[in-house]
């Protein structure tokens, strides 16, 4: 298959594909030029852009699908959490599998075919559910598997127990809960302890990190403590950290500079974050979204998650990565040309991250990548279209 004059981060260029991989790149000089030719009928794709295909650091596929079983009354974290608990305790393995593959058919038809997700250690019933699936999508989905203690580790009996034993079972990655054990200094410690476990078990770590509006919620810092003295400066992610957004200027300066020295990645979920901070607040209203700009400026590595996929904490969602990314520019206000750029590209870049980065559209590489009829980011995020879906060198559908 030939794509003539279809625009690669920025440069417009004639691209082959040949038994699933990119076999020749040619710059295209002027408009109208051709740079290669149809050879034997082959055919051709003219025009649009080319992106590589979108990575998912942060979603809940046990949970997804759920939203209309429990609708959340107060809108806020706590309640979704206490919904959440109520459905979880009646899961069955048919149940998980069918909501979670729907959704990863809705991630992939939206250009996503790599997704973490956490899953709730309180049900081990989930968590087979979604090992079953890793495995079972391996071909079409790269699923990553987070041991994610929904309630904490320390807040209750057996809860301790369920988590190790979820990352035993074979979890990619040690999540943990910290704002949302009974005191900072138990929630320091879950920090410490999901790092030991990560340890014994090889795992990367990812933690939901601060969600919270309280500006004294500061384990982001211990998380960055952590991965400094383990030197593990591609292994962790801090999802959220919310608390971030009402920290002191100084303080927000300082833990800053420990996500960059450690080389944690920060991941804004700005779809569920939007909507869940700010609820005990009056007028004027807090966004509860991290500092993407202050991140960015100092040299941080950010990921954007679409989080929840209709369930008791976000009742709306597509598996749009790009829903997420139009969100974030409009809360975090980046809507300088280049930051909007940067938004989108991040979907295809630093989400790749804890995959092992990010593919590249070059001569040997598999033919894996989003065709948009747009040929410019910006258009992309303002219409937010379908894209087509090509892995090695065809065109996908669901995952059946
Ligand atoms: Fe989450």
């Amino acid at each position: 298959m030939l794509f003539q004059g279809v625009v690669i981060a920025g440069q417009r260029v004639d691209l082959r594909v040949r038994e699933g991989c990119i076999v020749a790149v040619c710059p295209v000089e002027g408009v109208g030029m051709k740079a290669l030719h149809p050879e034997g009928g082959e055919p051709v794709m003219d025009g649009g852009m080319l992106t590589p295909h979108f990575a998912e650091p942060h979603c809940h596929l046990d949970a997804a699908l759920t939203g209309e079983r429990s609708p959340n009354r107060s809108g806020t974290l706590h309640e979704g959490i206490e919904n959440w608990s109520s459905i979880r305790d009646g899961l069955t393995t048919e149940d998980v599998l069918d909501r979670a593959r729907r959704a990863v058919d809705w991630y992939v038809s939206w250009g996503a075919t790599r997704i973490r997700t956490h899953v709730d250690t309180g049900s081990m019933v989930a968590v087979q559910a979604l090992l079953e699936l890793r495995e079972a999508l391996k071909d079409q989905v790269e699923i990553q598997v987070v041991a994610f203690p929904q309630e904490g580790i320390l807040r209750a009996p057996g809860r301790r127990e369920a988590w190790e034993a979820a990352v035993a079972a074979g979890c990619d990655a040690v999540g943990a809960i910290p704002h949302f054990e009974r005191t900072h200094e138990e929630g320091r410690e879950s920090v410490r302890m999901a790092f030991a476990l990560a340890e014994k078990h090889g795992c990367q770590v990812d933690l939901h990190c601060d969600e919270t509006d309280d500006p004294e919620s500061r384990n982001l810092e211990v998380a960055c403590e952590e991965a400094l003295t383990r030197g593990w400066s591609d292994r962790v992610i801090a999802g959220h950290c919310t608390a971030m957004h009402s920290y002191p200027d100084d303080y927000a300066a300082k833990v800053i500079e420990m996500v960059v020295a450690s080389g944690v990645q920060v991941v804004a979920n700005p779809l569920d974050n939007v909507v869940l901070q700010g609820r005990n607040d009056g007028y004027p209203k807090r966004r509860g979204i991290t500092r993407v700009d202050e991140l960015w400026a100092a040299g941080a590595t950010v990921g954007i998650g679409h989080d929840s996929v209709v369930d008791p904490w976000y009742r709306l969602g597509t598996a749009n990565l790009v829903d997420a990314a139009y969100m974030l520019l409009h809360v975090a206000q980046l809507t300088q040309e280049d930051e909007m750029r940067r938004v989108f590209e991040t979907l295809h870049t630093d989400n790749h991250r804890c995959f092992g980065g990010a593919p590249v559209l070059q001569v040997g590489a598999v033919a894996s990548f989003l065709w948009w009829d747009a040929v410019d980011p910006i258009e992309v995020l303002r219409s937010r279209p379908r894209p087509r879906v090509f892995q090695a060198g065809v065109a996908v559908g669901p995952t059946g």
